[in-house]
């Protein structure tokens, strides 16, 4: 069979680490394997446009490897060129960056590796609220550029402590940022989820769900987002909601960066409507060196918390989607059933209840 993988390039980082496995040096650590079973692995960052390795070589692939890191669009257009394909592989946690319903109409099977990197993300949620919380960035810009003037941060830094935080989506990453927040003793934690959470988990969290939305954001100091990217989430935090959202809330999103509409955010962030907003995913990626989220600041200076995208591929992460890839492949040429949780569309329906009710 012909694999192909859609990776990014590591350059000279993914020589001297072989253990950035995502990157197109490491190859996922799956060459020896896949040649040793007679298959072909062809592996390319280049993805966009009609001249690129992934168009060209997408006519005769049978499995497609693709990262959310560096997502390679399998649009409805280029499923319809891919005659040979039967499975789309995502090294990692989010599939949007393949069109789904098109999968299901043509039959053709879409997993990830869930649960892979949903702990790093989790700590990146973590890390991302307190940033915001406590202005951490403008306090480190000052600690590097020679200066220091304590009143400064002081005057927009606060505790997470007393504060009400709500994560939209309380899926893997969801439940962990909740699990994770107890110990802070916030006021109250919420969750706007359309699956609510098993009786017992909600109770070992102290979480309540909100079940309408404006009502969630409303009530939120912080708001998490962890849902995935689909047709009921895409511009769902928009000039509209935002305005539901308490003045000088914060916002963190490492879901999907579509999921927020990045020029009503930025001008929130501007205005000071919302206090910050940080996270590590962008509507395109790479993000342009213009996107309006690389150089927001609210109007006392900070408030901008965003990284490129690498919450869910830390070196822990990496081997585990390697890991996890390999099995799929393996379960799939040994004809042995899939993981369940791993498959979000199975031979012509979705199998996964988290992108969208159906
Ligand atoms: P999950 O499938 O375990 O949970 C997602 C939850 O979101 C489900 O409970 C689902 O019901 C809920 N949901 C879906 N649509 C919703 C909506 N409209 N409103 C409210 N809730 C909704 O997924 P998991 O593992 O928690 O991951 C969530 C997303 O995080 C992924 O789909 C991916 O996009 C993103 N992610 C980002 C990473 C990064 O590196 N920044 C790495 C891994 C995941």
């Amino acid at each position: 069979m012909k694999v192909l993988a859609i990776l990014y390039n590591g350059f000279k980082a993914a020589k001297a680490e072989p253990r950035l496995l995502g990157t197109v040096e490491n190859e996922l650590g799956l060459r020896a394997y896949l040649e040793s079973q007679g298959h072909e692995y062809i592996v390319t960052s280049s993805k966009e446009g009609p001249d690129s390795d992934f168009q060209k070589h997408i006519a005769d692939t049978d499995i497609l490897i693709t990262t959310p890191f560096h997502p390679g669009y399998l649009t409805k257009e280029l499923m319809a060129k891919a005659k040979n394909l039967k499975v789309c592989v995502t090294a990692g946690v989010g599939s949007d960056h393949v069109d789904l319903n098109a999968a299901v109409d043509r039959k053709i099977q879409v997993l990830e590796v869930s649960g892979s990197n949903v702990v790093s993300v989790a700590e990146q949620v973590m890390m991302s609220i307190l940033l915001l919380v406590r202005n951490f960035v403008p306090a480190h810009e000052q600690a590097v550029s020679g200066n220091w003037q304590v009143s400064d941060i002081a005057r927009n830094a606060f505790d997470l402590e007393g504060k009400v935080v709500g994560t939209l989506g309380a899926g893997r990453i969801g439940y962990r940022v909740l699990q994770r927040l107890v110990p802070f003793n916030t006021k109250e934690l919420l969750y706007f989820d359309y699956k609510g959470l098993p009786e017992e988990a909600e109770k070992a969290v102290g979480a309540r769900r909100v079940e309408d939305l404006k009502e969630f954001v409303s009530q939120c100091d912080v708001v998490t987002v962890n849902a995935p990217l689909h047709e009921g989430t895409k511009g769902l935090i928009n000039k509209d909601l935002l305005q539901h959202f308490k003045p000088g809330a914060w916002l963190v999103n490492t879901a999907r960066g579509a999921i927020c509409n990045a020029d009503d955010v930025a001008a929130a962030v501007k205005s000071g409507q919302l206090r910050g907003y940080a996270g590590d995913v962008w509507n395109v990626q790479p993000a342009p060196a213009d996107h309006p989220w690389r150089s927001m600041r609210n109007p006392l200076g900070g408030g901008n918390g965003m990284t490129p995208h690498y919450s869910g591929t830390t070196l822990d992460a990496q081997q585990r989607y390697a890991e996890g890839t390999k099995q799929i492949l393996q379960n799939y040429f040994e004809n042995k059933p899939q993981d369940p949780g791993n498959v979000i569309v199975g031979v012509g329906k979705y199998e996964s209840a988290s992108y969208g009710q159906r």
